[in-house]
């Protein structure tokens, strides 16, 4: 047995068939082939698998497929734009190292995308608590976190300053 759902990602919509048990990981991973999203635990520990569904970073390991039908969700590859440019995040974790092995580093970079656009100017420890469901087992978070903070800085200097007409 199987449902239709749609699924708006990175701004394209999909029509699937999807079993009612089937995850969202695995129906952006196996059937949409948006293979950046990780699987890591699939039990909600670690974070490799986060996506944004309608404006939250979620966990998308913890979530049906089902579920998600008539959702917009955003992935790693939604970050760049068209042209293929980094988006700053990317350029973030590019510059400060903020990666080893890059598994965690997609869900990592959506969950980043969350603190900034709650918080454009977060601190350190900002960050770190943000990031506290997304588990690295290779970087010791520092560059992480300078990573997020040089997207800090780069969205802060490309977002209209007040007064500016
Ligand atoms: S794979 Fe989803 S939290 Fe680990
Ligand atoms: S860079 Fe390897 S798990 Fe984070």
């Amino acid at each position: 047995m199987t449902e239709d759902i749609t699924l708006t990602i990175n701004g394209t919509e999909h029509e699937l068939s999807v079993p009612p048990n089937k995850l969202l990981v695995h129906a952006i991973r196996d059937d949409l082939g948006l293979t950046g999203t990780n699987v890591g635990c699939e039990t909600s520990q670690c974070g490799a698998c986060t996506v944004n569904m309608d404006g939250d970073a979620v966990k998308s390991c913890t979530v049906l497929a089902v579920q998600a039908d008539d959702t917009e969700i955003n992935t790693v590859e939604g970050l760049a734009d068209e042209d293929g440019e980094f988006h700053p995040i990317q350029e973030g974790f590019h510059r400060e190292h903020g990666l080893q092995c890059g598994y965690c580093t997609p869900g990592m970079m959506i969950t980043a995308q969350e603190i900034l656009e709650e918080n454009p100017d977060p601190t350190d420890e900002e960050i770190r608590e943000g990031l506290e469901g997304n588990l690295c087992r290779c970087t010791g978070y520092q560059n992480i976190v300078s990573a997020v903070q040089h997207a800090a800085e780069e969205l802060g200097r490309a977002a209209p300053q007040s007064g500016d007409d």
